[in-house]
């Protein structure tokens, strides 16, 4: 016999339509802030953390909203839970104050803390993670004073297998045609499906509704890691207040591209509360030229994504600290009013076609800040221009054909600009332009 659902069942289910619309504002607007993965993989420990966060204060990234400091994998005892409380054991050799000790320092700092678990029994490296364990690790992170959950995808066991294969249009990924489509693709789902009511979903949802649980103790933003599997742009709103659209970034510029050609074929799904990632910032890594340091950081900002810091803040070259500053480029990421990313207007050099190599060129969207952006982006391999032509641009299109533009990497007024503006841009450099109509 079926029971009717108790009021606390109900209650839940309510709850956990909204359930990411946080207190606070928790969630609201992209994540700002800094995480470990990208700059130590699995060698991190509690002095790093530590000095992470002192540096985001002390080289004024604070001050313009980064905020969370963000525990990767790999942050507590390797061999198993506490046998007694069935609590997961900050290991002690790396983090000799604990999580809870770790996180008072970044709180003094005036700033939050982020931890890290799988939908699964280990992490992707191998340690405990929360499936089975939801409430317990969620009444752990609460009491830890923890603000932000990466949530990943590692090893769960095959009875939470989904039952259909999505297409990841991840060019990564097998099966995957250069258009993104996955004509190859065994056991696809039938058209129409609900994703919403997969195995997948299901992993996800559970913590969810363990920090929904917790909240009335800490707010913690819920961020989804779980690649782009199971269709998460159809229902990671009602999961998390961000979910990865693809597998991991790295700091090449092929993968980059990749990523962001695959995310901008995604952008309906953006808006307050809820945000595509398309991956931690790279920004300071690898062999990465400026342009393309430069390029990365502002497709990232105007796709509203989190963006999240995945450098060595002690070691990073001002030429590079100067990209992650900049002011307008994070106002257009956080705006409060207006929560649509940028989109693109036109493709370019990829002639209209879905191309991880060259991704699309020609961008704007519209602010409550008293101007519109158009980006401009060269994904050629060798120098060349690009033209905003203002008739073509939808925040532009039908009104003067002058526009004040103002050039937003160094700040200088360009002028009243008549029909069109052409910027020469190096190999994978792009032009970011702040354009009024008061001329
Ligand atoms: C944060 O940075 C500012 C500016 O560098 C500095 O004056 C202040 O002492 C720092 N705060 C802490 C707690 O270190
Ligand atoms: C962290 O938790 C441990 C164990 O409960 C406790 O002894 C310690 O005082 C806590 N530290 C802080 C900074 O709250
Ligand atoms: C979830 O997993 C179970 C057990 O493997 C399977 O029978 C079921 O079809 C799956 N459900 C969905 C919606 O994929
Ligand atoms: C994508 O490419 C494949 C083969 O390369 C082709 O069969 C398919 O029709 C294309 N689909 C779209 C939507 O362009
Ligand atoms: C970057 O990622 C791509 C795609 O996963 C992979 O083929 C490549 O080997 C990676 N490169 C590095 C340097 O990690
Ligand atoms: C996601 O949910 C929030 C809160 O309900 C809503 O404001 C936002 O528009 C939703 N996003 C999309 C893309 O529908
Ligand atoms: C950067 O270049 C050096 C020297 O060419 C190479 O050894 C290294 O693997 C490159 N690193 C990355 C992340 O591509
Ligand atoms: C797009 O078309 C132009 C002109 O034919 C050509 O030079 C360019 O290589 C094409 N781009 C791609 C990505 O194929």
């Amino acid at each position: 016999m079926l029971s009717r659902p108790t009021a606390a069942a109900l209650l839940l289910t309510l709850r956990s339509a909204n359930a990411l619309v946080l207190p606070d504002g928790v969630g609201r607007l992209p994540a700002l802030g800094w995480n470990s993965w990208n700059a130590y993989g699995c060698d991190v420990d509690e002095t790093k953390i530590v000095t992470a966060a002192n540096k985001l204060n002390s080289t004024g990234l604070k001050d313009l909203g980064y905020q969370y400091v963000n525990i990767d994998d790999c942050w507590s005892v390797k061999s198993g839970r506490d046998s007694v409380t069935n609590r997961i054991i900050p290991n002690p050799d790396t983090f000799p104050s604990g999580i809870n000790g770790t996180a008072q320092q970044v709180h003094d700092l005036g700033l939050k803390i982020g931890i890290y678990s799988s939908a699964g029994y280990q992490t992707c490296a191998g340690y405990p993670a929360s499936l089975g364990y939801e409430t317990i690790d969620a009444q752990t992170f609460a009491d830890w004073g923890i603000d932000y959950l990466k949530y990943d995808n590692c090893n769960y066991p095959s009875e939470w297998d989904d039952q259909y294969n999505a297409c990841i249009p991840d060019s990564d990924y097998p099966g995957v045609n250069p258009n993104g489509t996955c004509p190859d693709l065994t056991n696809p789902a039938p058209a129409g499906y609900d994703w919403s009511m997969s195995n997948t979903t299901k992993r996800f949802n559970a913590m969810r509704d363990a920090l929904a649980s917790v909240q009335d103790q800490r707010v913690i933003l819920y961020s989804l890691c779980e690649w782009g599997n199971a269709d998460v742009p159809s229902w990671g709103n009602g999961t998390g207040n961000s979910w990865r659209v693809t597998g991991d970034i790295n700091a090449t510029w092929d993968r980059i591209t990749a990523i962001a050609n695959m995310n901008a074929h995604e952008l309906s799904s953006v808006d307050f509360w809820g945000h595509n990632d398309p991956d931690m910032l790279e920004v300071g890594n690898g062999n990465l030229t400026i342009e393309e340091n430069r390029a990365h950081f502002a497709l990232w900002a105007i796709m509203k994504s989190p963006l999240i810091i995945g450098t060595d803040l002690s070691t990073i070259p001002d030429t590079h600290l100067f990209i992650l500053k900049n002011a307008d480029l994070i106002a257009f990421n956080q705006d409060p009013i207006i929560g649509k990313p940028a989109l693109p207007y036109k493709d370019g050099y990829n002639n209209g076609t879905y191309n991880p190599h060259y991704p699309p060129e020609y961008w704007s969207g519209a602010t409550s800040h008293g101007w519109n952006l158009v980006l401009l982006f060269n994904s050629e391999n060798v120098a060349a221009s690009r033209t905003a032509v203002w008739s073509e641009i939808p925040q532009l299109s039908g009104h003067d054909s002058k526009y004040r533009v103002e050039d937003v990497w160094t700040g200088k007024d360009l002028g009243c600009v008549h029909k069109e503006y052409t910027a020469q841009l190096e190999a994978h450099d792009v032009a970011v332009l702040k354009v009024t109509g008061t001329c």
